[in-house]
């Protein structure tokens, strides 16, 4: 079923590189990106309005909007049924967090590891608007995205769709995803809830998760997703401490609808729903696609949530709570005011009107790939590189290059030519894609001489381009994706972490061959790095999955336009046995996935187990260098919980270059709290140029300070004392400060 599915994608990549082109150098100096935002209704003005709506439905009206039509019933991944009399239209949900899937004339930008290590919530929350601005013109109603699930085994498939390992910073990543895409009118979906972080076997596994470590680290991202007015939630394929996600009342009624308030609805992963009843009564508002399974003709909603209700088995009040949160969710973001008519078409691209919804994006996304470029080392100062006719400039590696075969193969399930997305249904056509050897040739044009050797295989011919050159770039990737493509041998997830298409051998050839090695990294996430103390190995960057501009924005950091100020989003372990946790196989009939390390993940489980990362969580150098100075820690203690703690800190840009800083808050809570030794708590990107300084503020409330205290079930400020720091990274702090609460 899958498989038409990718035929049609390529018969529209097809289409998109023929109708859509790159954009001018004018065009993209030209930066008025302007959309027109919509005020959003609060919850209850948007439920005042459903209320009337949905009264006038009668119950196989108000089951018709909860049901799906069935894989490939609509234009969308998935549609809803729709009602006439009263009328409410059928809702289109389309693929993905980092654009739209299945169509063309779309942008292709960051994906979300990315945009987490931009540590920029602005530029965050304008890649939402760009996106929302593209699903809107294109008649989607729900934007099936962002996407948190946390970078907990790192090898797992899609965590390059989410926000790296850090709960606080996946929470500001995906509120300020969801502001952007809802601004422009368009309801958000955050996924997958919950305990979804591998691909392998995920229709069955089930998560066994403690309740702190639900509440501190898997549900956070959520608890944020909710305060930030979320129109829907997507409950992931697997179980959770043994019951179906999307029929887990725990999960869904218990935690997302009661403790968070979420009063939007809950719509199930494809084919994820198992019940009618069950799913039902433990919170599922929405089926999706629809069928049981895909084509099978049938629904666990449909006929038989209707039946259900008739026999009492449901009650016909859940029905219209269904509804209702369906019907608010459409009002609150104003979709009954103007909203085009859906253009596209998922499965018969003859239907599609191919509307070209770029706009200026590119912009936002060359300046976003340069804004989330980690540098990991720059021994000598070798960057940035000055643009001179004496030296030759040595580009090596296919993934510096283009594909071979297509640009676009379908659903991204290939690893051919240069890495800018990984693969899946969290994928969206190229336009066109930037190269880095394109975008290091517009760079520098016929000022600097530019060799290339853009393949893997043959070492010989790798080393002695760079042999030939003065300075040699060398380029590897690692990739992943769902599980549904099978890509060299990796089932979603990567089978390890080394770098594919003999990254490391390329790397070592370029690097004895040439003593000015600098190496780019295109990855999902952390990966093996054997070659990290070759002496001839001067500069590393991440450039992560940077999208259609990948070279362009590649090229304005290696020649200093842009400073770089991006963080790793995620630890980078000396040895993969360090990683907290990995991949899990399980057997066929029962899978359990212990998540064993609990609290414990990413940085959190280097810190205490005091095991001496590579790159560090929050790592990433500038141009230029910041001292920090003044640091100051202000607890105003009111009433009960009414605490507030601020902070500030003076950063001075002290070195050549204009620059920005991700200056980052941790917290060391009270030995009572038994917390990981220091957990982020803050985080602000501050742009200061050279020779000027700026102060920086946090404030820290009730969120920030507290802990999951199970013997509770909630959250409490531990009394004691704590202790704040604030660095440029989770180990290189600057500033440590303690304070006391009583
Ligand atoms: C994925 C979802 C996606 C859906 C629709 C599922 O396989 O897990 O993330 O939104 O398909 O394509």
């Amino acid at each position: 079923m899958k498989k038409f599915l990718l035929i049609t994608s390529a018969i529209i990549t097809l289409l998109s590189t023929v109708v859509f082109g790159r954009p001018g150098e004018e065009e993209y100096l030209a930066n008025n990106n302007e959309h027109t935002f919509i005020q959003i209704l609060s919850w209850d003005e948007a439920y005042e309005k459903a209320r009337p709506l949905v009264e006038q439905m009668s119950l196989e009206q108000k089951v018709n909007i909860t049901t799906g039509l069935g894989w490939e019933g609509g234009r969308c991944v998935g549609n809803t049924g729709s009602t006439i009399n009263p009328d409410f239209p059928e809702l289109c949900l389309q693929d993905s967090p980092l654009g739209i899937r299945f169509a063309d004339g779309v942008s292709s930008g960051v994906a979300g590891v990315n945009a987490a290590a931009s540590f920029d919530k602005e530029a965050i929350r304008r890649r939402g608007e760009y996106m929302g601005a593209e699903f809107r013109a294109k008649g989607i109603h729900v934007q099936l995205g962002p996407g948190v699930n946390m970078l907990r085994a790192p090898e797992g498939g899609r965590l390059w769709e989410g926000f790296g390992e850090d709960p606080y910073l996946a929470g500001i990543a995906a509120a300020e995803t969801i502001r952007g895409i809802q601004s422009q009118g368009v309801m958000a979906t955050v996924k997958h809830i919950i305990g979804n972080e591998q691909e392998i076997n995920r229709e069955k596994y089930s998560s066994e998760i403690d309740e702190r470590t639900i509440n501190e680290i898997y549900l956070w991202p959520f608890a944020r997703a909710v305060e930030a007015d979320v129109a829907s939630v997507m409950c992931a394929y697997n179980q959770v401490n043994g019951q179906y996600a999307c029929e887990n009342d725990y999960v869904l009624n218990q935690l997302l609808k009661t403790k968070l308030g979420f009063r939007g609805f809950v719509q199930s992963d494809w084919a994820a729903t198992h019940s009618t009843d069950l799913s039902v009564l433990n919170g599922l508002d929405m089926t999706m696609p629809g069928d049981i399974t895909f084509h099978s003709g049938d629904s666990y909603f449909g006929a038989n949530l209707t039946k259900a209700v008739k026999e009492g088995r449901i009650d016909e009040d859940r029905v219209t709570d269904m509804a209702m949160r369906i019907v608010a969710s459409w009002y609150k973001v104003r979709q009954d005011e103007g909203f085009p008519e859906t253009n596209i078409d998922s499965f018969r691209p003859e239907n599609d009107k191919h509307i070209n919804v770029q706009g200026n994006h590119h912009i936002d996304i060359r300046q976003l790939g340069a804004a989330s470029t980690v540098l990991l080392k720059n021994d000598d100062n070798i960057l940035p590189l000055s643009i001179s006719r004496k030296r030759k400039l040595a580009v090596i590696g296919s993934d510096a290059g283009p594909a071979k075969n297509v640009l676009n193969c379908p659903d991204h399930g290939c690893n051919d030519g240069t890495l800018a997305q990984g693969w899946g249904s969290g994928t969206a056509a190229y336009p066109y894609l930037i190269t880095p050897y394109e975008g290091i040739k517009s760079k520098v044009g016929d000022r600097m001489t530019v060799t290339k050797y853009l393949d893997h295989t043959n070492l010989k011919k790798a080393a002695k381009t760079a042999s030939d050159a003065d300075i040699a770039i060398v380029f590897a990737n690692s990739n992943s994706g769902e599980e549904f493509i099978v890509v060299d041998n990796h089932r979603g997830d990567r089978n390890d972490l080394n770098l594919w298409n003999n990254g490391d051998e390329l790397i070592k050839a370029v690097a004895d061959a040439n003593e000015n090695t600098i190496v780019v990294i295109h990855s999902v996430g952390p990966v093996n790095m054997p070659w990290v103390r070759h002496p001839n190995i001067k500069a590393i960057l991440w450039p992560g999955l940077p999208g259609q501009e990948s070279g362009n924005s590649l090229a304005d950091v290696l020649f200093g336009d842009v400073n770089p100020s991006a963080k790793l989003p995620y630890t980078i372990a000396k040895n993969p046995k360090h990683y907290p946790a990995t991949i899990s196989l399980g057997n066929t009939t029962e899978h359990v996935i212990p998540y064993e390390e609990g609290l414990y993940i990413g940085y959190r489980w280097f810190d205490k187990n005091d095991i001496e990362p590579l790159y560090p969580f929050g790592h990433g150098l500038s141009y230029t260098k910041f001292q920090y100075s003044h640091g100051r820690v202000q607890v105003v203690q009111g009433r009960a919980n009414n605490i507030t703690v601020y902070a500030n800190i003076t950063i001075s840009n002290v070195g050549h270059y204009d620059g920005a800083e991700v200056v980052q808050l941790y917290l060391t809570y009270p030995a009572i709290a038994e917390e990981p030794p220091r957990i982020l708590r803050g985080f602000e990107k501050v742009f200061i140029p050279r020779g000027c300084e700026e102060t920086v503020s946090f404030k820290l409330s009730k969120e920030e300070l507290s802990y999951y205290a199970v013997i509770d079930h909630d959250w409490v400020v531990p009394r004691g004392d704590f202790v704040l720091h604030v660095g440029s990274s989770s180990r290189d702090i600057k500033f440590s400060k303690r304070f006391t609460l009583d």
